[in-house]
């Protein structure tokens, strides 16, 4: 394997050096080759894909074909950053075979590098069971988009003393259960830097505050391409949904007013 090509044990590998790791979300070909070529390290085929990709409300009827599709496309551009692909609502929950069977063909059939599935304690024995067949597996805890209706809405989680131990206990095991590195979400910084401080995997934040190993964001949030909503701890790089407006409003104008296509560009004058 190409020594410059990110995997599981170089995240672990950063961490040790305290190197911040940096991830974003990814969801086709495109994507993958941008996220290559800009030195991010990580592309997470994120399940946010049912949302900003496929206008569902919730991520929660994304399908294993869905998963599928989208991160062979991203894994055809990214060569150099590791493919995490997220594995979809009740690809995981129902029994641990499934879950086994799913996250081998998610490997298998997209390219994926490593999986991510949500969840602590009560999916310990399948993370167990799905790095004993040689997958890296990525977990992530706090606000799991999964279980949106249980938490009623996207909300912060372990803002309370019981829930923070709650949470401390889930990401001890996923370590425990050898878990490569763990996404903290939603939940108050203090608590973020804590866990970070304990665990000796890496912790990829989103909205955890500054001190965790690595961070996430949802691509189409920090190039302003969402626009149902935008958490507030999102930094925005860029405004596409407004130039792309613009660009298709110039295009329309365009070809009604007769000034697209060019006569001289189509050689036919
Ligand atoms: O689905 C996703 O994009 C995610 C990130 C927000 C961590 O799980």
């Amino acid at each position: 394997m190409d020594k410059s090509k990110i995997t599981a044990p170089s995240l672990l590998e950063m961490k040790t050096r305290g190197e911040k790791i940096s991830v974003l979300t990814a969801y086709d070909y495109a994507w993958g080759r941008l996220i290559d070529e800009s030195g991010i390290d990580v592309a997470l085929v994120g399940d946010s894909l049912g949302m900003v990709v496929l206008g569902y409300e919730t991520t929660l009827m994304v399908t294993m074909e869905d998963m599928i599709r989208h991160c062979a496309a991203v894994a055809r551009g990214a060569k150099r950053a590791l493919v995490v692909a997220d594995m979809p609502f009740m690809s995981y929950q129902v029994n641990s075979d499934d879950a086994l069977r799913n996250a081998g063909r998610l490997m298998q059939e997209s390219g994926a590098g490593a999986v991510k599935l949500e969840g602590g304690g009560q999916v310990a024995d399948v993370v167990g069971k799905i790095v004993d067949a040689g997958i890296p597996v990525m977990g992530h805890v706090g606000l799991t988009p999964q279980s949106v209706h249980q938490f009623g809405g996207f909300k912060m989680q372990g803002k309370d003393a019981q829930n923070a131990d709650r949470i401390r206990i889930e990401a001890d095991a996923l370590q425990q259960a050898g878990a490569f590195a763990v996404v903290l979400e939603a939940i108050p910084a203090q608590l973020a830097k804590e866990i970070t401080q304990t665990l000796t995997i890496p912790t990829i934040g989103i909205g955890a505050g500054p001190d965790c190993d690595g961070f996430v964001t949802v691509t189409h949030d920090m190039l302003g391409m969402y626009d149902k909503f935008v958490p507030s701890f999102v930094k925005q790089y860029a405004n596409l949904w407004q130039s792309t407006l613009e660009a298709f409003k110039a295009y329309d104008a365009d070809v009604k007013q007769l000034r697209y296509p060019e006569r001289k560009s189509t050689g036919q004058q």
